[in-house]
């Protein structure tokens, strides 16, 4: 599958890495596209490719958002909502603010970065889905607890939510994911980060992840 990814950072580079070498051809989104040529060499395949915003959201039949939140509207709409029409965009952002000294989310409660990156691009099939594990995790669920540990999904569309529900499966083992239905529970999984940032700074590290015990 051709995968586009907008952004390039931890996220971007290690889901990228992780889609290759699964064999799909995969374009990093980027504003300094020179600045990947360590990310290339690493990969050393010929499914990996880097570009700007809109050639990666024009190369993928499936899009993924991991950009910064603050950078998330701004980097989407240089994508091009053209290049982004009908498809599937899975957003793993999360609305950091680091201004003031103090992380803190810049929306929260009544409203969510996946809400309003749906409502900006309506014609666009936004999925939230791991933006509670670390980078590392969300390509490798079964170096935690034998993969029982549980990822949840958003989005407005139900047949987009199951259709990247199988490729979670299919991509990276996970093997519980928790549908938690529209997009407007995306506030919840994006308020999580308060408490994962208070868990990882009790634990020590970001290799953790939480289980629904029911
Ligand atoms: N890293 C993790 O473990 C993790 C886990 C869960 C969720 N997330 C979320 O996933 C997203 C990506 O995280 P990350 O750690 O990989 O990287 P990041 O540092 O949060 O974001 C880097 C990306 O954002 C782009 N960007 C930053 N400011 C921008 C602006 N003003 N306009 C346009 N683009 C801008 C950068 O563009 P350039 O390429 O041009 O520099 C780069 O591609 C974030 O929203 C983060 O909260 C990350």
């Amino acid at each position: 599958m051709k995968i586009g990814i907008i952004g390039s950072g931890n996220a971007g580079q290690t889901l990228g890495e992780a889609l290759v070498k699964r064999g799909h051809v995969v374009k990093l989104g980027t504003r300094s596209p020179q600045k990947l040529d360590a990310w290339l060499n690493q990969v050393s395949d010929v499914r990996a490719s880097v570009g700007s915003f809109d050639e990666a959201a024009a190369h993928g039949d499936i899009v993924f958002n991991a950009t910064s939140g603050a950078g998330s509207l701004k980097a989407l709409k240089a994508a091009g909502s053209h290049n982004l029409q009908g498809k599937i965009l899975i957003d793993i952002s999360l609305p950091l603010d680091f201004s003031n000294g103090i992380l803190n989310l810049f929306v929260a409660n009544t409203d969510s970065l996946g809400e309003q990156i749906q409502r900006a691009f309506p014609h666009v099939k936004v999925v939230k889905t791991m933006n509670t594990v670390s980078a590392a995790l969300m390509v490798n669920p079964l170096s935690l607890a034998e993969g029982q540990h549980d990822l949840f999904i958003s989005g407005n569309d139900v047949d987009a939510r199951n259709e990247v529900i199988g490729y979670l499966k299919d991509w990276f083992g996970w093997e519980s994911i928790l549908d938690l239905g529209d997009l407007s529970s995306a506030r919840s999984t994006e308020m999580l980060f308060s408490l994962l940032v208070r868990v990882h700074m009790t634990v020590g590290h970001s290799h953790f992840n939480f289980k629904v015990v029911r």
